[in-house]
């Protein structure tokens, strides 16, 4: 029959107390307790026994099997508590995780420089719903339902009247509505149009510019918008007014800057021009006045609209606006 049981019990006992890892813990399970361990291989046997001792070495080779099963079990939880915390495997060789810092996405950083740059120079921050009705966002910007100009804003439609607002220009209206003049304010915020290509996004980002008071003339929004792009690029960087045409502006106007890229040489970035188209401005259209009841006999203001996106991908050198919203860390990372 071999050894006494009780001796293999002792013998199992004396060598778990030497193990110091989980491999060597179940190894001696394995060794004992396995299919062809020698508790097992004990019990297995005691049918070869005298049959008045069968049920007495039997009961007790049963108690011994799960006494030893209970310890192996004990001495693994013990040891993994101790070197595995909670559970979880540390291994302290390993080099620490560090906390990457997040930054504001670049949109974020260029809209808040063109925010600052207006703030400085007097103007407040206001801001309207990106869900607009037909009426804010086109009617009572001289666009009625039937005008061309329309068809470069195609947008999302909600319902009949009810559109994903394709500009900030609505925020002019809105604001006027809601006090007297003087009107000194920039409008950050999302505008959306059907567009998808290497320059647009469905969604996009404007800062517009509305200025109204007695004696406003051209002449303040080419100051204005001069001390802009100086701020935003350097002094070097000249401005050129081209004749244009907005609804809602009379005179209207295209600003383009010289050439970031070549300064004014002419480049891929600039098709050869020297030039890079930034905004569109004019001279607040007196329908608008009316619209809200303000004196045009009395008041004259200026007005623009720019593109985030656009004076981020100039300042920085980006030729596919679609990276800012690919969110590719990589990208991200570097502003
Ligand atoms: N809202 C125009 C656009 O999205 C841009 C614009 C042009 C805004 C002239 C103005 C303006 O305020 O005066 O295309």
């Amino acid at each position: 029959m071999g050894k006494p049981i009780e001796q293999i019990k002792n013998e199992a006992l004396k060598a778990l107390d030497a193990a110091s890892d989980v491999e060597g813990i179940k190894a001696l399970s394995s060794h004992y307790l396995g299919r062809k361990g020698l508790v097992t291989h004990f019990l297995r046997n005691i049918s070869a026994l005298p049959l008045e001792k069968r049920s007495a070495v039997g009961k007790k080779a049963n108690e011994i099997k799960k006494e030893l099963d209970k310890a192996f079990q004990a001495a693994l939880i013990q040891l993994q508590t101790r070197v595995y915390p909670a559970g979880g495997r540390i291994d302290v060789s390993l080099p620490g995780r560090t906390a990457t810092p997040g930054s504001l996405h670049p949109i974020t950083q260029i809209n808040e420089e063109i925010c600052d740059i207006f703030t400085g120079l007097g103007f407040d921050i206001a801001e309207g719903p990106e869900v607009e009705t037909d009426f804010y966002n086109f009617e009572a910007l001289n666009i009625p339902k039937d005008h061309p100009a329309r068809d470069m804003q195609d947008t999302f439609y909600v319902s009949d009247n009810i559109v994903l607002r394709t500009h900030t220009s609505p925020v002019q209206i809105r604001t006027m509505e809601n006090q007297p003049p003087p009107v000194r304010v920039i409008v950050p915020g999302k505008v959306f149009r059907r567009d998808s290509d290497l320059t647009h996004t469905p969604m996009f980002h404007q800062v517009e510019g509305l200025l109204v008071d007695e004696n406003v003339s051209f002449g303040d929004l080419k100051g204005t918008l001069t001390t802009f792009v100086h701020q935003m690029f350097d002094d070097r960087t000249s401005l050129r007014f081209r004749p244009s045409f907005f609804p809602f502006t009379e005179p209207s106007a295209e600003v383009d800057i010289l050439c970031v890229m070549c300064r004014g040489k002419g480049c891929r970035v600039c098709s050869q021009t020297g030039w890079l188209e930034v905004l569109g401005s004019g001279m607040v259209h007196p329908a608008l006045f009316e619209q809200v009841e303000y004196d045009p006999d009395r008041y004259t203001g200026f007005a623009f609209g720019m593109g985030v996106e656009r004076i981020a991908m100039l300042k920085y050198g980006i030729d596919d606006i679609r990276k800012f919203f690919e969110n590719d860390f990589r990208f991200l990372a570097q502003f």
